[in-house]
C-alpha cells in the first residue's frame, strides 16, 4: 500500500481517504492501485454496507498527479486509474462523497460516480482537462451534459471554469453545501442511513439507476483512446511543464 490512501471500516461503512494532503491529495497511480484493491474488497465484504470517499487535510483532490502522471500515463485499461474508476461505477453498493475542499479534475469526475455528494462551502470544483491539452475523462462528457445540459457541460469542459459549493449544488452535481465542522457528521449520519436499509433492495435499486451501463462504459473508452491520444501531444507537455514552472502555458505556436 502506497500510504496515501488510508482506509477504516466503522459500522458497517468503509472510509477511503486520500491522504496526501501536502499535493492537495493529488492521485499517483499507487494511490488508484490501493484505492481500486480496497473497492474491489468491498465488494464482497458482508461487513461493507456503504461507502466514503474523502480527502485529507483542506482537499478533496487535486485530480491526477501531474507528474506521476507524465511518467506513468495509463497504458490501457488494466491501468491503475481505470481499475479504480471502473470499479467505482459498477460498485454495487452505496457511495457517499464527502467533498472536503478542492475537487479538480478527476476530484470533480469521481462525483459522477458516487450516489450521494456532500461539501463544504470553500471547495472548489474544476474540470481543467483542455487546459492541459487533454479532454474529458470516464464519461464526463455524456454525464455532465445529461446531468447539466449541453449548454452548461460544455462551459464546464471548454472554458474550464472554477467553481464553488453553491454552484455545484444548483447544477445537482452535489447533494448539499455542509458546513465543514459538520461534513463528517453529516456523511455518516447518511451512510448509517443507507446501511440499515435491505442490501439487496438498495444494491437493486442502484442497479437501476445505472441501468445506461453499458453507454457509460462504451463513452468511457471512446474519451480513453482520445485522451490516451491527447498525452502524445506537444501541447499537453507545455501545459504540464507550464505548471511546474508556475507560469502560463502558451500556446501561440500550435
Ligand atoms: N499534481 C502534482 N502536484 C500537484 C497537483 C497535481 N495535480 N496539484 C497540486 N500539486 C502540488 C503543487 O505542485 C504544490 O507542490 P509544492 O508545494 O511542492 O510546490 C502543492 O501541491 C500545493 O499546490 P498549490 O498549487 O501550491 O496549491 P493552491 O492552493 O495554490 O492550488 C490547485 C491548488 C489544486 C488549484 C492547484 O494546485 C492546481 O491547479 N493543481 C493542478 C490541478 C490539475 O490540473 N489536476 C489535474 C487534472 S487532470
Amino acid at each position: 500500500m502506497s500510504g496515501h490512501v488510508v482506509t477504516e471500516i466503522a459500522g458497517d461503512v468503509l472510509t477511503l481517504r486520500f491522504n496526501r494532503p501536502d499535493k492537495k491529495n493529488a492521485i499517483l497511480s499507487a494511490m488508484y492501485a490501493d484505492a481500486a484493491t480496497a473497492l474491489k474488497a468491498a465488494e464482497t465484504d458482508n461487513n461493507v454496507r456503504v461507502v466514503v470517499i474523502t480527502g485529507s487535510g483542506d482537499s478533496f483532490s487535486a485530480g491526477n498527479d501531474l507528474k506521476d502522471f507524465m511518467e506513468n500515463p495509463p497504458a490501457d485499461h488494466n491501468a491503475p486509474v481505470f481499475r479504480f474508476m471502473f470499479g467505482l461505477s459498477s460498485f454495487p453498493k452505496p457511495v457517499i462523497a464527502a467533498v472536503n475542499g478542492i475537487a479538480v479534475g478527476i476530484g470533480t469526475t469521481v462525483l459522477l460516480h458516487c450516489d450521494f455528494a456532500y461539501a463544504v462551502p470553500t471547495a472548489k470544483f474544476q474540470l481543467p482537462f483542455v487546459n492541459l491539452a487533454l479532454v474529458p475523462e470516464f464519461a464526463s462528457s455524456l454525464l455532465l451534459a445529461r446531468h447539466l445540459g449541453t449548454r452548461k457541460a460544455t462551459e464546464l469542459l471548454m472554458l474550464a471554469e472554477t467553481f464553488d459549493a453553491e454552484t455545484a449544488l444548483s447544477f445537482g452535481l452535489i447533494n448539499a453545501v455542509v458546513p465543514a465542522d459538520q461534513l463528517e457528521a453529516t456523511v455518516q449520519a447518511k451512510a448509517k442511513a443507507l446501511a440499515a436499509k435491505p442490501p439487496a433492495a438498495l444494491r437493486a435499486t442502484k442497479a437501476l439507476l445505472k441501468a445506461d451501463g453499458n453507454e457509460v462504459s462504451a463513452r468511457i473508452s471512446l474519451e480513453a483512446k482520445i485522451f490516451s491520444e491527447r498525452l502524445q501531444s506537444g501541447e499537453l507537455r507545455e501545459a504540464i511543464t507550464a505548471f511546474f514552472e508556475k507560469r502560463a502555458p502558451d500556446f501561440s505556436k500550435f
